[in-house]
């Protein structure tokens, strides 16, 4: 079994996500988070918020989904935001012909391997036609490539004026940066977040939360003088090393160097590559299966002055989660253009008016959600004293070492080893068993805890399984009420990656779990 196979068993059974409208059969390319990964997702946005709009005094705003189809003619997306399907003449499938083609020529080997579509749908034909593909559901012929745009299109007050839902969440901050840009002090630079849904009505989406119709994106739009290339923070970041891929070939460099190497456009770009690395690396992704994408020039967009991407490893294959793109005034020159409104600022140092540039970086929530959930997975054997595996459903050792089942090495065992900033419950809270005053003593306690963390509070069943279910949606700490804590109002606290554990006091509850939080806080 694949592991993005056991992660989707476990996301489904463990609430962390599913296909949206089950009973009604799924639809491919929707998801819905369940109440444990709706929890983790907010944590997520949250280190972002921190990161990306908190700690460098930018704005955050939320835009409206559907928008009016001249915003997109002003974009490029209501001509070019498209993709090339071919459809099976029998069948009637349809697909994406670049990934069809792609995917053939990857399969035969030799020198097509890791061929890239070139954009011509002449290309796609002749591809298909040269090498005998046919329909992969029924050996059909296929029809000739054609372009299908993306978006989902609607209609506002009936049918009249046409309008999409976004495809990025990005064009409602250039369209609301003039008044932005009034409101908030005039003067670049500004940086503009939004966190929010976007749309893309993908051909035939695949890979679950990899590739989906509807998706959340943290978009961060940085308007800037073109004549001001640095940035004031730069030295916080001039040490952290990346890795970059470049022509194919793999180079540690350091922040500080990105720009000198021809890697990073301007001191801009180097530094929220930085800030980005930090932020992956702080969640739990791990930093041997991720890396930097220099784009080349073929796949830079004509009016960007270079492209970076995040990709990281799972098991679907590499896949892409952050776009970095140095856009330059093309967006806010064209809605001046299409708008015929002034989306220019007066630069006082200059004493003249420009069009500012933009560097944009821009993520994919559910991408992230998903690594997260492969690059935190562990696994280990459980064995006895005689070297038996343990029974499915059997309790986790109360920790590592005890008498009973001992932790080895294999996959009878199976937790979420996320950093306290990213689980979904920071702690769990359990009575030994449910009676003698116990179980209203948990509820106490478990009260008192949820003013300021996410509890996870269980009081059925033997307490293994229940440090077992804590496990695997990943509590960092479990804490239990006994009888003990009837006469001296402590508890135990276990921790979750070995076992281990502790004898505290109540009172004392909520302050340890915020000192092992900030302990685990990965440096940023
Ligand atoms: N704003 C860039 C993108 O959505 O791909």
């Amino acid at each position: 079994m694949e592991l993005h196979e056991r992660i989707f068993e476990l996301a489904l059974t463990r609430s962390f996500f599913m296909p949206s409208n089950e009973p009604y059969g799924a639809v491919s390319g929707f998801y819905e988070y369940g109440p444990v990964g709706k929890l983790m997702k907010s944590r997520i946005e949250n280190l972002w918020r921190q990161m990306f709009i908190k700690e460098e005094g930018f704005h955050e705003v939320e835009t409206s989904i559907i928008t009016p189809e001249i915003v997109l003619q002003a974009s490029g997306h209501a001509a070019n935001f498209a993709d090339p399907v071919v459809e099976c003449r029998v069948c009637k499938t349809r697909m994406r012909g670049d990934t069809l083609m792609e995917e053939k020529l990857k399969a035969k080997g030799g020198e097509n391997q890791g061929a890239r579509w070139d954009g011509k749908l002449d290309t796609i034909d002749r591809v298909i036609k040269e090498n005998g593909i046919t329909c992969p559901k029924c050996k059909g012929e296929l029809a000739p490539a054609a372009m299908f745009n993306l978006m989902f299109r609607t209609g506002i007050g009936g049918e009249q004026a046409v309008a999409y839902a976004r495809p990025e969440t990005a064009q409602g901050i250039f369209t609301a940066f003039p008044r932005l840009f009034r409101n908030h002090g005039a003067k670049l630079p500004l940086g503009v977040g939004q966190v929010g849904r976007s749309f893309r009505n993908e051909i035939s989406p695949r890979k679950g939360l990899v590739r989906m119709r509807e998706f959340t994106q943290m978009e961060l739009e940085f308007f800037f003088d073109p004549a001001e290339q640095e940035y004031p923070a730069m030295a916080s970041v001039a040490d952290e090393k990346m890795r970059f891929q470049r022509n194919g070939a793999s180079e540690m460099k350091k922040t500080s160097e990105l720009v000198a190497a021809g890697i990073a456009t301007n001191g801009i770009m180097a530094y929220f590559l930085a800030r980005q690395w930090q932020f992956y690396r702080a969640m739990g992704i791990r930093e041997t299966e991720m890396w930097l994408r220099v784009l080349p020039k073929e796949e830079v967009p004509h009016y960007s002055k270079g492209n970076v991407d995040m990709e990281v490893q799972t098991s679907y294959g590499n896949i892409e989660t952050i776009g970095n793109a140095y856009r330059t005034d093309f967006d806010l020159g064209a809605h001046a253009k299409f708008s015929k409104k002034d989306f220019s600022v007066f630069v006082e140092a200059r004493k003249e008016k420009i069009i500012p540039h933009v560097f944009e970086v821009s993520m994919g929530v559910d991408r992230l959600f998903f690594c997260l959930l492969e690059h935190c997975f562990r696994e280990k054997d459980v064995k006895d004293e005689a070297g038996n595996h343990a029974p499915a459903g059997a309790s986790p050792p109360a920790q590592e070492g005890a008498v009973g089942w001992k932790l080895g090495t294999g996959k009878d065992w199976e937790w979420f080893d996320f950093p306290p900033v990213v689980a979904p419950y920071q702690a769990a809270v359990f009575p030994l068993m449910k009676k003698d005053g116990l179980a209203e003593k948990a509820q106490a306690l478990a009260g008192l805890l949820r003013k300021d963390f996410d509890i996870f509070h269980q009081e059925g069943g033997s307490i293994g399984k229940r440090y077992a279910r804590a496990d695997e949606i990943g509590c960092p700490y479990a804490l239990t009420v006994d009888y003990d804590t009837l006469h001296d109002d402590t508890v135990t606290i276990r921790y979750r990656n070995d076992g281990k554990q502790e004898r505290i006091k109540i009172a004392d509850c909520a302050a340890v779990i915020k000192k092992n939080i900030s302990e685990a806080r990965v440096t940023l």
